[in-house]
């Protein structure tokens, strides 16, 4: 009953965060194609640029000011709330996935770390990963973008190793796009509400704003911008075991990171020039050549049996499902025993031969080329266990 009232939980909290998410980036983008589209040849003044479009039905046309009007609107829009309930429900869903069952999901077994440091060590690290960002924002670096982008860089690098030392691929990966979320956040609410809050207060007081607030957020807003890519690629990651089930699975996360800013970085530049139309191939290559390199062993060619020509023992079916039953079923089964599963967990389940046959794809790459499964090997599977169902199912999983 408990693992049934957690997964509704995790439903809710899951859903909530998706859709704020979208409404923050939605917004990111619409705001910095707004200001890329910009017609800054306007005649009035005191504006920046005007900007006609259809959408809906209907036509828009919206005008973006040199700093502020003379006078306030009655009603000003602001967009906060999306990013902050983002990041709220961002922590709820980690603390549901991970840290409440952190033995299981955090923490990679045989690393030695207790799942009560694995927890502070990552709940600590979204901080810190603002402070040592910030840090760096205000560094003689922010002259230099793109300096400050490989430093930052470099800090994400080294902290994604760091986390693939003592966490399960999938909550090393995780925590990364939490971290650069944290970043993203902490811009909206360290830098770009405080720069707004002014800019609103002088016109209010008929006082002389400081354009140098604004320009600051308009930076970090850029930042957020580019951080946009990699932190969805990590949120969608647990859907692809070859990127975190891999042992260099944070170089990986890396080559993903720098392809998708450079696309990222192309779409924000096009409107003045295609100087950096070269991201694009480069992008599906730098994917294309990741794929490659991610290429789990084919079943027969890692087994050495098979490569030697030893005389091949055949492994049969019954051999296969004891132990699939023993490491698997206690969670892939229409009735979970094991503690915290209510139902098979993503649908899989190993109760017959038929099912496994079925699965057996799934068996393969989730715990013969790579250790993925069994979850945090809470069975204790060994490798000679992966070894004979391997065999099993390069011998054609025959019944
Ligand atoms: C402690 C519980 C547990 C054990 C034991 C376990 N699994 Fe899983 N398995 C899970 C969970 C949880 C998921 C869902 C992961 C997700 O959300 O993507 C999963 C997912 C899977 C999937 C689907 C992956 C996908 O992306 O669709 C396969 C295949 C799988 N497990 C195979 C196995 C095999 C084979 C074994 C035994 C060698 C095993 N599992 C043992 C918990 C377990």
């Amino acid at each position: 009953m408990e693992a049934h009232l957690l997964e509704w939980l995790h439903l809710a909290i899951r859903w909530v965060h998706v859709i704020v998410g979208i409404a923050w980036i939605g917004a990111s983008f619409y705001f910095v194609w707004l200001e890329n589209n910009l017609d800054r040849q306007v005649k009035n003044e005191e504006l920046a640029g005007e900007l006609w479009a259809i959408h809906g039905g209907g036509i828009y046309h919206l005008q973006k000011y040199k700093l502020a009007p003379k006078t306030m609107p009655k009603h000003l829009h602001w967009f906060k709330w999306e990013a902050y309930s983002s990041w709220i429900t961002g922590v709820l869903l980690l603390s549901v996935v991970y840290y409440l069952n952190a033995a299981t999901y955090l923490i990679m077994p045989g690393s030695g770390v207790t799942p009560l440091m694995g927890v502070a060590i990552g709940f600590g690290s979204l901080f810190v990963g603002w402070i040592v960002y910030d840090l760096l924002c205000k560094s003689p670096l922010r002259h230099q973008p793109l300096l400050l982008g490989i430093a930052l860089m470099l800090f994400l690098v080294f902290v994604s190793w760091g986390f693939s030392q003592f966490m399960t691929g999938r909550a090393a990966y995780l925590h990364v796009g939490a971290i650069i979320g944290t970043m993203m956040v902490g811009n909206v609410f360290f830098v770009i509400m405080p720069a707004q809050r002014n800019l609103v207060a002088a016109v209010e007081a008929g006082t002389a704003p400081d354009p140098a607030l604004p320009k600051m957020g308009l930076l970090r807003s850029r930042h957020n911008n580019y951080l946009t890519l990699p932190v969805i690629f990590i949120m969608i990651s647990s859907h692809f075991p070859s990127t975190y089930g891999h042992e260099w699975n944070w170089a990986i996360l890396l080559g993903l990171s720098i392809a998708s800013v450079g696309v990222r970085h192309y779409f924000n530049t096009r409107h003045n020039n295609q100087q950096f139309l070269w991201a694009l191939p480069a992008a599906v290559l730098a994917l294309l050549v990741m794929a490659y390199v991610t290429v789990p062993n084919l079943p027969g060619a890692s087994n050495k049996a098979a490569s030697n020509g030893e005389a091949q023992v055949t492994v049969t079916a019954d051999q296969a499902f004891a132990v699939v039953t023993t490491h698997c079923a206690s969670c892939h089964a229409a009735a979970p025993t094991f503690a915290g599963f209510a139902t098979a967990p993503a649908g899989v389940m190993f109760d017959s031969i038929e099912q496994m046959q079925l699965h057996k794809d799934g068996i393969y790459l989730q715990s013969v080329a790579s250790h993925i499964m069994p979850l945090g090997n809470m069975t204790g599977m060994t490798q000679d266990e992966r070894d004979l169902v391997g065999l099993w199912i390069a011998q054609g999983a025959l019944k």
